[in-house]
């Protein structure tokens, strides 16, 4: 009965020790760990000669500014998009800056910072395609990224549609004729277009309304939200941010 307790008394602590050690990273008061997914041009992508860790874009940039005007170390934390707000919620990382769209759903469950961004769902089509408003992509072969916001909207649109992992795999689909449309944010679309002949973007306001982009925090976290709404307001009103955007968008 003894032993027993022991093991259990024992096992409790070194689960504890070990959910303070894989926590403290995360938590250190000199250091914010941001989550990203580096796989959304302009805004994060891997980069041998990147502002952060290998990483460069947009969002990579405003953390490092908010490294210098914080004093405190910053780390970039790769990881999928599905799981960003997952590790936001067990510790693993401290913030995530994603070009990630402040939503209902996901500001239950965590805290979203002032918006720095605004952007839109567009269409990426072959040149030439019949498909000139959301309407049009009814009966089309629809691809979209697994939990991206344009998989939200394509659902609500009430349309088929295919998901895939990365950006990159959609355009691939759309390129080789294996869909007619991808629905994805639209500055991350002008890159696409950019990098690959033949596509164009189409664009339905009315169909495909305004998102903002803003670094979410776990629920509760006060005292770093109100440390990154301090550096995102500073940096919109100084121009710091629209400088990063048009430095980045015209990198292609
Ligand atoms: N804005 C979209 C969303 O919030 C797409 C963001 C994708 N970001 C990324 N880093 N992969 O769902």
């Amino acid at each position: 009965m003894k032993k027993r307790f022991l093991a259990v008394a024992l096992t409790a602590v070194l689960s504890f020790t070990a959910l303070m050690g894989c926590g403290s990273s995360a938590s250190s008061s000199d250091k914010i760990v941001f989550g990203t997914n580096a796989e959304f041009p302009p805004f994060e992508y891997v980069s041998s000669n990147g502002v952060v860790d290998g990483y460069d874009g947009i969002d990579m940039a405003i953390v490092a500014k908010i490294g210098e005007m914080t004093g405190k170390e910053v780390e970039i934390s790769n990881i999928e998009f599905d799981s960003l707000l997952v590790g936001l919620q067990n510790g693993q990382v401290d913030a995530v800056i994603a070009g990630m769209t402040v939503t209902d759903e996901r500001a239950k469950t965590v805290d979203f910072s002032i918006p720095y961004y605004t952007a839109t769902q567009v269409m990426i089509v072959k040149e030439g395609s019949d498909i000139k408003s959301a309407k049009d992509l009814e009966g089309k072969g629809i691809a979209v990224v697994q939990g991206y916001t344009g998989e939200t909207v394509v659902q609500d649109l009430g349309y088929p549609y295919e998901a895939f992992k990365k950006g990159t795999e959609c355009v691939l689909e759309l390129v080789n004729g294996k869909c007619d449309a991808v629905v994805i944010d639209s500055i991350t679309a002008r890159e696409y277009v950019g990098d690959n002949e033949g596509l164009t973007i189409v664009e339905d306001p009315d169909a495909f309304g305004s998102e903002e982009y803003a670094i979410a925090v776990k629920k509760g976290n006060k005292e770093l939200l109100d440390t990154i709404n301090g550096a995102i307001e500073k940096m919109l009103s100084d121009g710091t941010i629209s400088e990063f955007a048009t430095k980045y968008s015209d990198a292609n």
